[in-house]
């Protein structure tokens, strides 16, 4: 597991990543351990069409691996749907926005997607087979920001109180259930499987299921299986297609960020990827948490002589107070030296903020081989200036 500092490749990076004025942060995958999560869930539940969230890490270069290795994609907005299909052409499409305009369903009906029907008043707005989304109500997992299965959730129709004319209107040929992000237990996600079959079972024109996403950073895809096995056998029977739509345990832990110091005063080491990067955690430190530590310019842990490691602030690049990703206990922090956070492969980048108008950072990928190959460019400034540009200044 990535944990074992020893097993990641931080060394590897010295003498290829540089970190400079040009380019002070950027995000590494390790590419060996993006397969092997990849095919750690393939090989646990090998009876379903496993589909990438990619509101976790959205890059082409990601997605183009997950297709060639027989994933699909889910896609919370059209656009996210677009990136999917161009990196992917023809892979299979589940789009879920709870928002989606008419000219978005039909655009999404056209183009072949699998439609989740957020609601039976988007039912009505649907003209092909799709899904329907349910709300399981298994409650709230451990963080309430990113649960949708309680009573108040405004996500999907609540599966006890579904109008019994449903079972006759061919439109409903999937059913849908995603009940949260990293907070829930399996006995939540399996619990809401188990409410979905029992829909389907009493719909006659169901073709497929999607299970959702919801497995933690550091989930065991063999756990969910064989509770699944033993509590959701329906689901094994081969009557159905059945999707899964996994975003952070596919991807948090298989990616560490890099950022030089800049500086270093008061007991604060300033870096270059604060809230802009890591948003949940700087507004919600209690419920997400990213374990740093502190290098030398060559990628080497700073060690520190008995007593002489002190805690030290790790703070972003953005002008508030508040901008803060946590503390390190370490020997003292010099301007130059480099931060390392973990388990940031999944709503990292993906959640970039705007505050203060700064870049996107570069990402990489590390190969089986040990290079260092560019999954993304980032942003340029250029790029920067050309969003805030008025339409009209050329
Ligand atoms: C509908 C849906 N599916 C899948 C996911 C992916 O969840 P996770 O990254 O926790 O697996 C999400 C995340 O919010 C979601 O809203």
């Amino acid at each position: 597991m990535v944990d074992d500092h020893a097993a990641w490749p931080a060394a590897r990076l010295a003498g290829r990543l540089k970190l400079d004025d040009a380019q002070p942060a950027a995000l590494v995958y390790d590419l060996t351990q993006v397969q092997a999560r990849a095919q750690a869930l393939q090989g646990a539940l090998p009876e379903f069409t496993h589909c990438l969230a990619l509101k976790a890490a959205p890059y082409a270069a990601l997605l183009r691996r997950f297709a060639a290795w027989g994933f699909g994609f889910e896609a919370a907005s059209l656009t996210e749907g677009l990136v999917a299909q161009q990196a992917a052409p023809g892979a299979v499409v589940l789009f879920d926005s709870p928002a989606k305009t008419r000219s978005e369903i039909a655009r999404a009906e056209a183009m072949g997607w699998v439609l989740s029907a957020n609601s039976l008043d988007e039912l009505a707005r649907v003209s092909r087979p799709c899904s329907l989304r349910i709300n399981p109500l298994t409650g709230a997992g451990r963080i309430a920001h990113t649960s949708v299965a309680d009573a108040r959730s405004r996500f999907g129709e609540p599966f006890d109180a579904l109008p019994a004319a449903l079972a006759d209107d061919p439109r409903c040929a999937g059913w849908h259930a995603h009940i949260g992000s990293q907070g829930c237990s399996i006995e939540q996600l399996v619990l809401a499987a188990r409410r979905l079959v029992d829909v389907a079972l009493r719909h006659p024109h169901t073709r497929w299921l999607n299970l959702g996403g919801g497995l933690p950073a550091q989930g065991v895809f063999g756990d969910y299986a064989a509770a699944l096995r033993q509590t959701v056998p329906e689901l094994f029977e081969g009557r159905w297609t059945v999707y899964t739509e996994m975003g952070r345990s596919l991807l948090a832990t298989t990616a560490r960020a890099y950022s030089r110091v800049e500086y270093a005063r008061r007991g604060v080491a300033t870096i270059h990827l604060g809230a802009d990067f890591l948003l949940r955690r700087v507004y919600r430190p209690e419920d997400w948490a990213y374990p740093m530590r502190v290098l030398d310019a060559d990628f080497a842990p700073l060690t520190a002589a008995a007593g002489e490691a002190v805690e030290q602030t790790i703070a972003g690049p953005l002008c508030f107070a508040g901008d803060v990703l946590g503390s390190v206990q370490a020997p003292p922090i010099r301007e130059g030296d480099i931060v390392e956070i973990d388990q940031v492969g999944a709503y990292s980048t993906s959640m970039w903020s705007r505050h203060c108008s700064r870049p996107m950072p570069p990402v990489y990928g590390l190969d089986a081989a040990g290079a260092l190959v560019p999954l993304s460019a980032g942003e340029s400034e250029a790029d920067v200036l050309r969003l805030w540009a008025a339409p009209d200044a050329g």
